[in-house]
């Protein structure tokens, strides 16, 4: 319990990895494991996942959720977040090849024949936490990439052959970390938790 809880308050988003560094398998079946056993709605289990190792496919991968980045998200980001560190690391994943450099991405595909659509993401998103957290818990680095454009949806389709019922909802990059990240840095849980009523404080 206690080593838990110590992944739970480490784990981070890694956005530069070390492109020749190794993701055997066995620990990737180990993250899928975790990932299965999440909650979903009426258990419905609406995820189906694919894991890409193949360097042009990544590469193309990280593009495209690069995309929404570039198309709009990015100058929000810029411009609604104050830490510039941040924005420089998500820049640095997006668009200084960050991303591309992992040497897996795992495609978290939600299933519209197993959900309907406006559950998608509170199902898979559960499983997507347990897959990060085994993976810092195996030593690597991960982070998620969430929004794509819908030009982009039928793009990652056509080169993963996914049916029309799996709507590709994260990009999950896996691989050793460049260097060590710091703690988390979050808002104390009793800042943000109130008694009975919004206002009276923890
Ligand atoms: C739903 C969701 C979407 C995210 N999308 C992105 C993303 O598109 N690009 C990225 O670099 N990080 C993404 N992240 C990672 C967050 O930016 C990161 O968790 C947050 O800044 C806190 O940093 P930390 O996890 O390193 O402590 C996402 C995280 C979540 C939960």
């Amino acid at each position: 319990m206690a080593e838990l809880r110590a992944v739970l308050q480490s784990q981070r988003a890694c956005r530069r990895f070390d492109p020749d560094s190794e993701v055997a398998d066995s620990d990737i079946e180990q993250m899928l494991q975790a990932a299965v056993h999440a909650p979903s709605a009426e258990n419905t289990q609406p995820w189906s996942f694919v894991v890409v190792r193949n360097e042009q496919s990544r590469k193309l991968l990280a593009d495209w959720w690069t995309e929404t980045w570039n198309a709009g998200g990015g100058d929000f980001i810029r411009q609604s977040v104050q830490d510039r560190a941040l924005v420089a690391d998500l820049e640095y994943g997006f668009n200084k090849g960050g991303f591309a450099a992992a040497p897996v991405v795992v495609v978290v595909c939600a299933d519209t024949d197993r959900v309907a659509e406006i559950y998608a993401p509170s199902s898979i998103y559960p499983a997507v936490q347990n897959l990060l957290l085994t993976a810092a818990d195996l030593g690597y680095g991960s982070c998620l990439t969430t929004g794509l454009t819908t030009f982009g949806v039928d793009r990652v389709r056509e080169l993963l052959a996914l049916p029309q019922n799996l709507i590709p909802m994260a990009a999950v990059y896996v691989g050793r970390p460049v260097r060590k990240l710091s703690p988390p840095r979050r808002r104390p849980a009793t800042e943000v938790t109130y008694r009975e009523k919004f206002g009276a404080a923890w």
